[in-house]
């Protein structure tokens, strides 16, 4: 759709109301809102009965600002409700995942009988390597079926899993290790992706040079590829795993158990890690992923498409919807490999329901163009989610028409990693929904949208998304740090959630999200921040000084831009510039991830400062966005920014 059209389009203001099918189907019935908004803690707790408890809870909500806990005194397992539960409601034979490898063929299908021989194995091998209640575990695993049952066999002895993305470098594995004190590690020799298989254990093994806290290595061999060894320490997952007795008896945890913790950037160098407990958390992933997506579990397939390293993939990969008992598709590798075809070929072999993807993946999926997606049948899907960004009303509309075949009702759903779960989204079958908007807060959910004093904005204004009652999957806290708890949520409005995020409600009171507005970036659905990569930069002997800002991007919703100033060392050296740039790039890669790496770095002889020393970033985004330049009257040296702006154009660098 054309520009102009979009624009027609949208000041028309259609909106798609659910078709008669669906609302005579749907899990959400209109009256969803007015019983949960009338009673939100018993709302809440009687979602908590959709799991199953050793001890049911007579507690809800004990709210001491900002410390929530839910449901306190039940007790439960969490592998329990998300695998046994469901073999002994005489499911075993239900597929729990179709698993898809990159290379082709390489596929597999776990019935949930299948996944809990393999988590209660996988938890018996846990317990004889030492692992116990209370520790916690670090997972840096591919997208294979092993990574879901570390998850599970750590959980089915409460044990807190933190899985680290796979894309981190050694430095970033080694961080996250050391500051969730992980005792154990499990991960694999590497994975496939982008055609080629690539190392994983490589990585822990660097990392773990400076951990001397972690006692044992579990590594699944996913590759057969070469792998260093350290006697006494490692040990393979097929040795181990594959001899331990079938059954294994669940001990029961207290609805608090620390279930698992997930770092995430934040504003600062560190990041943090966001940890989450059992029975709120579970009760808030199964409820949402219920109404959400609407999931029948005798006819669903889901796909979520986002890596388990992530929060999606611990939400509505694991503990969602196995708690919900459905089937999945899980998928290894990226989008292409294979052919531009990839996933709409998985969608119509496993005869996907519901897909839930990010924004980027849609618009990359424009980009190369609807005959990919319109060369399969897609007539299986009848339900379309959307995550990680701020959509585009012309990205929601082709994933509309081109993967929904004008018939699937979509979800825009707003939510964080602190979240837990999801927080603001339509319900199909009973919300009308307008392209770009995630609507309502989710049943049970309080959000306001307030002005820079924290008084709520009218309709057709804008301002900051706030969330204003506890909810049961809030994180309940950031690890090691309460007090940096309290400090970046809890006081910039107090008594309220704030969340970094900008949104508008619009005439009819409905709410669209606008992206952070700390300095916070998203690059394709990945949380990164900008003090992240720019203490990655310095940390390289040629830079003095970086600033790094997030820019609009077509495709990835915000690409990285960096500012730097070389050392005297650096800058007379003979190097050129673009050999340090890409030297530059490459180290924040081994830094960080390649996810971190800038799409352009600048070069520059100096950075526009205040005269009291500060950067000021926000003419930097003026720049790195082509925007006439806001006011520079207060820098020291105001000529500077049109210097920077005329590097621009000379320095542009591949994005990957
Ligand atoms: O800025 C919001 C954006 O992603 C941030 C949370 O990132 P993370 O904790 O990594 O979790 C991502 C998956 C839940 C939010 O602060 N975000 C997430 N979903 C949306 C969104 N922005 C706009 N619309 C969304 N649907």
């Amino acid at each position: 759709m054309a520009h102009n059209d979009l624009e027609a389009f949208l000041s028309e203001r259609r909106h798609f109301a659910p078709s008669d099918d669906f609302v005579a189907q749907a899990n959400a019935q209109a009256d969803i809102y007015d019983v949960a908004g009338r009673d939100p803690r018993s709302w809440w707790a009687q979602q908590a009965r959709r799991l199953t408890w050793d001890v049911e809870p007579t507690q809800d909500l004990v709210w001491t600002p900002p410390f929530a806990t839910w449901f306190e005194d039940g007790r439960l397992n969490a592998s329990v409700n998300c695998v046994d539960r469901h073999v002994a409601a005489g499911h075993g034979d239900r597929v729990a995942f179709h698993w898809v490898g990159e290379p082709e063929g390489d596929t597999l299908s776990i019935t949930y009988r299948d996944l809990l021989v393999r988590v209660s194995q996988a938890a018996h091998a846990l317990s004889e390597l030492g692992v116990r209640a209370g520790d916690r575990v670090a997972i840096y695993m591919p997208m294979i079926p092993e990574a879901v049952t570390a998850m599970l066999a750590c959980a089915r002895l409460g044990a807190a899993h933190s899985v680290i993305f796979g894309g981190f470098a050694s430095d970033a594995i080694a961080d996250r290790v050391q500051d969730a004190e992980c005792t154990f590690v499990i991960t694999a020799d590497g994975g496939y992706r982008r055609g080629s298989a690539s190392g994983l254990k490589v990585h822990v093994d660097a990392a773990l040079e400076r951990c001397p806290g972690v006692r044992g290595v579990l590594v699944v061999r996913r590759t057969g590829q070469e792998v260093s060894w350290t006697e006494g320490r490692d040990h393979w997952w097929h040795e181990v795993v594959d001899r331990q007795p079938h059954e294994h008896t669940p001990e029961s945890f207290p609805a608090e158990q620390p279930l698992f913790l997930m770092y995430t950037s934040g504003t600062t160098a560190r990041p943090k890690g966001i940890l989450h407990t059992t029975a709120g958390y579970l009760t808030h992933a199964a409820t949402t992923h219920f109404y959400v997506f609407d999931v029948k579990p005798e006819t669903d397939v889901c796909w979520t498409s986002a890596d388990i390293g992530w929060i999606t993939g611990h939400s509505y990969i694991v503990y969602g919807p196995l708690a919900n008992g459905v089937t999945q598709v899980i998928y290894e590798g990226t989008p292409d490999a294979g052919g531009k075809d990839r996933w709409w070929r998985i969608v119509e072999e496993y005869k996907v329901t519901i897909l839930y993807t990010a924004p980027t993946a849609i618009r990359t999926f424009m980009k190369w163009g609807a005959e990919f997606p319109a060369a399969h049948d897609l007539s299986s899907l009848r339900l379309l989610g959307s995550v990680g960004e701020p959509i585009n009303p012309e990205a929601w509309m082709w994933y509309r028409e081109f993967i929904g075949g004008n018939r699937c009702p979509i979800v825009d759903t707003w939510w964080q990693t602190e979240t837990g779960g999801i927080m603001v989204t339509p319900l199909p079958g009973v919300t009308t929904t307008k392209p770009g908007a995630a609507m309502r807060p989710f049943p049970g959910i309080s959000v306001d949208v307030v002005d820079n004093d924290g008084a709520s904005v009218g309709n057709g204004e804008g301002g900051y998304l706030t969330l204003t009652q506890p909810w049961p999957g809030m994180t309940r806290g950031i690890w090691g740090d309460p007090e940096r708890f309290a400090e970046t949520y809890w006081s910039r409005f107090p008594g309220v959630y704030f969340a970094g995020d900008g949104a508008k409600r619009d005439e009819d009171g409905d709410l669209w999200l606008l992206g952070r507005v700390d300095d916070v970036m998203n690059i394709s659905g990945h949380r990164l921040s900008t003090t992240e990569v720019e203490h990655a930069l310095v940390g390289h002997d040629g830079v003095a000084e970086a600033a790094v800002v997030g820019a609009s991007d077509d495709t990835t919703g915000q690409a990285i831009v960096a500012f730097v100033t070389l050392t005297v060392a650096a800058a007379e050296s003979g190097a050129s510039h673009a050999e340090i740039i890409e030297d530059l790039r490459a180290h924040v890669a081994t830094v960080i991830s390649p996810i971190a790496k800038p799409r352009q770095i600048v070069i520059t002889p100096d950075l526009p400062k205040t005269r009291s020393g500060k950067i000021m970033r926000r003419l930097l985004r003026d720049v790195a966005e082509h925007r006439a330049l806001g006011d520079v009257t207060t820098l020291t040296d105001p000529s500077i920014v049109s210097v920077i702006d005329g590097l621009m154009g000379q320095h542009a660098a591949d994005d990957e």
